[in-house]
């Protein structure tokens, strides 16, 4: 029997969407206000999912306040309030895109979480756009 449990987080963070192998023009055309040379910011809202089989002796699939701690220190104090481009590692040559902060999040929990749990990643760019990644 398996159960999927879910924990909710935010961050604020700055991005800019473009190629630095593509000429003005071609970012302007793929990438538009998202390739805005100043950067800009998203109120991203994050669902972090673990799937897994309930523990009978606790019964938890997971311990909600170690995937918080986990969340805490993977995603919130690497990305909140942070310019993803240039104070991010994992996107030095790696577009921001919603898609890619999901792969990026999902592989930095990944190794905390157990090999025997799914975990998925949603990732709400605005409350509109929003990214699913599980591996
Ligand atoms: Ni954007």
């Amino acid at each position: 029997m398996k159960v999927k449990v879910s924990r909710k987080a935010h961050f604020n963070a700055a991005h800019r969407l473009y190629r630095k192998d593509w000429d003005h023009a071609q970012n302007e055309a793929i990438f538009g206000l998202c390739n805005n040379p100043h950067f800009h910011g998203h109120n991203y809202e994050l669902i972090v999912s673990v799937t897994g089989t309930i523990d009978p002796e606790t019964g938890y699939v997971m311990d909600m306040k170690v995937l918080k701690d986990l969340i805490k220190s993977e995603v919130e104090d690497a990305m909140d309030h942070k310019n993803l481009n240039i104070e991010v590692p994992e996107f030095e040559n790696l577009n921001p895109t919603a898609e890619n902060i999901a792969v990026v999040i999902w592989q930095k929990l990944r190794k905390h979480i157990a090999k025997d749990m799914d975990l998925e990643i949603v990732l709400y760019e605005t409350p509109r756009n929003f990214v699913t990644f599980s591996g």
